[in-house]
């Protein structure tokens, strides 16, 4: 884990990153995202020591960096910036190799810097005799990330790796860039400007502003609660409809539905459909398990003396949970051409209830809420 406390850094009497805390898991890509000149740059640096804190501490699996030989330290941790910084004077092999050659026997550098290309994706036979200036930008920022991984890391940190790049190689390399985390499980800390490649790539996102964090949450919460303006305003108000799966049924179910119990009379529960204006109860057992649905519809045109809800209920429902997403639920309520879905966790307890209407009015919503964007 990596962990600031307390971290600060002025230059010449100004601070540009104030009492930063910060807490990083291992085996995760975290986003810094924040406007220029936030202190992105200075807090990635920070961390192998190309720039030295003022105060505060920064520790890497409990041990102080700053007790930390800065030459070793870094060679634990991978660094890819948007410029590649490759040399030019030298061929791909000898960029990626750069390091290696230093503690590596010939053998195992060729070996280690062909499994490197593949990884990047990049044929090791066409390439690694080129210079830089013989690939084009995504192919460099390949080899730029390849030699990042070259000593195999437990860090790497990237400032904006991907953001001169066009929009269709920066998502190839996205992906890319998931494909070797889900393999090689770094700690990767990745600046961006870019709100969606935050979204797609992190586990959790920092956002900064004025050398302050001022949110650090997972991508579906920064979405969903943005602490104040600022955070909205970067978020965009409408984010959450280029990512559905992250609008969970649990967000815009009703909470309390109007229930009744097996043992209520038809009587009552009629009352209670007229009274609460509703079609459907939820009927429930004293756990609050559902036991089925009781429909209006169903109640038309009998005779209901002494008749109870267990009677007349609708056992063979269909359920969400709570954590399904949106789009689920739409195919659910599709296929099974059902207006009223109740929500329940797994042992069956009830939980709320999406209707279509439900729906209907949170999505309609979203449109207005765009509209005035405008
Ligand atoms: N070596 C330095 N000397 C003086 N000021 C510096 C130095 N490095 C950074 N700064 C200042 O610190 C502030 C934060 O810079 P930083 O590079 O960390 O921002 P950033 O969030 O990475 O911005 P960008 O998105 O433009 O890359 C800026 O005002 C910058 O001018
Ligand atoms: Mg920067």
């Amino acid at each position: 884990m990596i962990r600031f406390e307390n971290v600060s850094r002025s230059f010449f009497n100004k601070v540009i990153v104030e009492d930063i805390n910060l807490e990083i898991a291992d085996n995760s890509i975290t986003c810094l995202i924040g406007e220029s000149g936030g202190g992105k740059t200075t807090i990635l640096k920070m961390i192998n020591r190309l720039i030295e804190t003022s105060s505060g501490k920064i520790t890497i699996n409990n041990q102080d960096i700053a007790k930390q030989d800065p030459i070793k330290l870094r060679r634990r941790i991978g660094y890819v910036i948007q410029q590649t910084g490759l040399f030019p004077h030298m061929t791909i092999r000898d960029n990626i190799a750069i390091i290696l050659k230093m503690t590596e026997e010939k053998e195992k550098v060729d070996e280690r810097v062909n499994e490197l290309m593949h990884m990047v994706g990049l044929d090791p036979n066409e390439y690694l005799d080129r210079y830089p200036s013989e690939l084009s930008g995504g192919q460099q920022q390949r080899v730029g990330i390849a030699r990042a991984f070259a000593t195999d890391p437990e860090i790497i940190l990237m400032d904006e790796p991907f953001s001169a790049l066009d929009p269709v190689t920066r998502s190839s390399l996205q992906d890319e860039l998931l494909k070797i985390q889900n393999k090689t499980k770094k700690t990767i800390i990745f600046v961006t400007h870019d709100m969606d490649e935050a979204i797609k790539i992190a586990d959790k996102i920092a956002i900064i502003n004025d050398g302050h964090i001022i949110q650090y949450d997972t991508p579906e919460n920064i979405l969903k609660h943005p602490v104040n303006d600022f955070v909205k305003k970067f978020v965009g108000e409408k984010k959450i409809w280029r990512s559905p799966e992250l609008i969970k049924v649990e967000d815009i179910m009703i909470e309390h539905p109007v229930t009744c119990s097996p043992n209520f009379s038809i009587f009552y529960c009629i009352n209670k459909m007229k009274m609460s204006k509703v079609d459907t109860l939820m009927v429930i057992n004293e756990e609050n398990i559902l036991q089925g649905i009781l429909y209006a519809a169903s109640l038309t045109n009998i005779n209901y003396d002494n008749k109870k809800a267990k009677d007349f209920i609708e056992k063979d429902f269909i359920a969400a949970y709570p954590t399904d997403s949106i789009v689920d639920l739409l195919e659910l309520i599709d296929s099974h051409k059902i207006t009223t879905m109740p929500v329940i966790d797994k042992k069956g307890h009830l939980k709320g209830l999406i209707t279509r209407s439900t729906l209907l009015t949170y999505m309609s919503q979203q449109f207005l809420e765009g509209d005035e964007e405008k």
